[in-house]
């Protein structure tokens, strides 16, 4: 049997989310219609004897506990939240908590982050690290070079698979297989975690340069990190196999990337569940539209946009790579292109609110000309006014013409 466990983080690492994450926890932000870590809990599910996905994190349980109850019955899987009470790095909540992740005695445990999308292979990942006997199998996937280095990297071995070498962010180019995210262990390798943190404190060298205030302490037991503390020195060591994922992935860092992310789930639905794309002449591309919105026949829409329960969307408006969110009211021939329109917003008529598509990881902060327009809860545009690649708190009222801003 097998048990899901997904790395969750907490508040502190959604700022990047502002606005939307004033409303909603990052890792529920709605992508094709769906919270984000639906996605993977789905995938988990759909694993032959997947006992119990467990989410680590160091969120307040009850921001979480709705959507645990619904989706746990929806897709008939157990669902438990397990609260770090401090923040204990990618390793160390798995280490901690190992004897309630072990209970059951599952065979394999995979481990996802939540803030990543892809195909989630579970199955194939599974077959190739049995296959491989080693105790750990990462997910990697080969990048353009010049993104890689913002990333885990990874070398390995083409003929068995190995992982050989490991580098977290390094500086200079080491390889453009990166991590994924996405793991499968073997219990064992929870002792060997438990092996290399006694290594890291009886050494009393510190590799956790992160905290130099712990460093100057010695090492912190309890925060441990999965990258740097367990892969670099378990890397040529027979342990560990790399599982070559050919397929769509990316890093949900900041709330446009939604948009992003939303195509390529869209994307995999036309292929995997084409029933939940909506069909009509009306219609362009990949488009999903709550049963409970009302969208005038004369709108166009798509391809790739979500519309959300009790939208409206008026005559003649246009609707192109976006996400238009719950109770939002979109008015007659407005236009609205790559944004995220957040709850209960309201677009006036004729007005044009876009967003300028970068579809090129990291690049966003390097040009800031570039972005998806997005709307935080309430935020109302006036009619025929243009707003382009902006961010707009919740509940601002938009009188003017605004460009390249942030408006608080
Ligand atoms: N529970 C818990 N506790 N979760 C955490 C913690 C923690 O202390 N710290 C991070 N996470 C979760 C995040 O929510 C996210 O899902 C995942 O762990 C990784 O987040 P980051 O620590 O921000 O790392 P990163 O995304 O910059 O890089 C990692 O992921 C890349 C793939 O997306 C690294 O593992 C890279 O090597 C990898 O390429
Ligand atoms: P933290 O680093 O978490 O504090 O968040 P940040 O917003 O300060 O940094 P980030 O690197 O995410 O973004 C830098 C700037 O790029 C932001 O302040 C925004 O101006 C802009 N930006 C980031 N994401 C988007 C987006 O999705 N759309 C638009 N229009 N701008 C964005």
């Amino acid at each position: 049997s097998s048990k899901t466990v997904i790395l969750v983080g907490g508040p502190s690492k959604g700022t990047r989310f502002r606005p939307l994450s004033l409303d909603i926890p990052k890792l529920l932000f709605p992508i094709a219609g769906k919270p984000m870590i639906y996605h993977h809990i789905e995938a988990a599910a759909k694993v032959p004897e997947m006992k119990e996905i467990i989410l680590i994190g160091f969120f307040k349980e009850t921001v979480l506990r709705k959507f645990i109850e619904e989706t746990s019955k929806q897709l008939n899987i157990s669902i438990r939240y397990i609260n770090e009470d401090k923040v204990l790095g990618t390793a160390g909540g798995l280490f901690s908590f190992r004897e309630q992740i072990l209970e059951g005695s599952p065979k394999n445990i995979f481990v996802l982050h939540s803030d990543i999308c892809c195909a989630f292979p579970l199955k194939d990942l599974l077959d190739f690290h049995n296959q491989h006997g080693r105790i750990c199998t990462i997910m990697g996937t080969e990048i353009e070079s010049k993104y890689a280095n913002q990333y885990g990297c990874l070398v390995r071995d083409e003929k068995t698979a190995e992982l050989l070498h490991y580098a977290e962010k390094p500086e200079t180019f080491v390889s453009n297989l990166i991590n994924c995210g996405v793991y499968v262990f073997s219990p064992q390798f929870f002792d060997v975690m438990g092996k290399t943190m006694v290594d890291l404190r009886t050494s009393g060298q510190n590799i956790n340069t992160d905290y130099p205030e712990i460093t100057r302490k010695g090492f912190d037991s309890e925060r441990l990190r999965l990258e740097q503390d367990i892969f670099v020195p378990l890397a040529g060591t027979g342990t560990i196999s790399v599982f070559p994922y050919i397929g769509f992935w990316r890093q949900i860092k900041n709330a446009g990337a939604s948009v992003y992310c939303q195509e390529l789930y869209l994307n995999h639905y036309a292929k995997t569940k084409p029933e939940v794309l909506k069909k009509a002449d009306n219609i362009i591309g990949n488009v999903i539209i709550d049963p409970t919105a009302s969208v005038d026949p004369t709108a166009l829409i798509g391809p790739d946009v979500y519309i959300g329960p009790n939208v409206k969307i008026g005559k003649g408006v246009r609707i192109i790579h976006s996400i238009v969110l719950d109770q939002t009211e979109i008015k007659d021939h407005a236009c609205v292109i790559y944004s995220i329109i957040g709850w209960q917003s309201l677009v006036g008529v004729w007005a044009r609110i876009e967003g300028i598509p970068n579809y090129t990881p990291f690049l966003y902060s390097q040009d800031k000309r570039k972005g998806v327009t997005i709307f935080g809860s309430g935020a109302q545009a006036n009619g025929e006014i243009i707003v382009s690649n902006c961010i707009v708190m919740p509940h601002k009222q938009l009188d003017r013409n605004y460009n390249n801003e942030i408006i608080l």
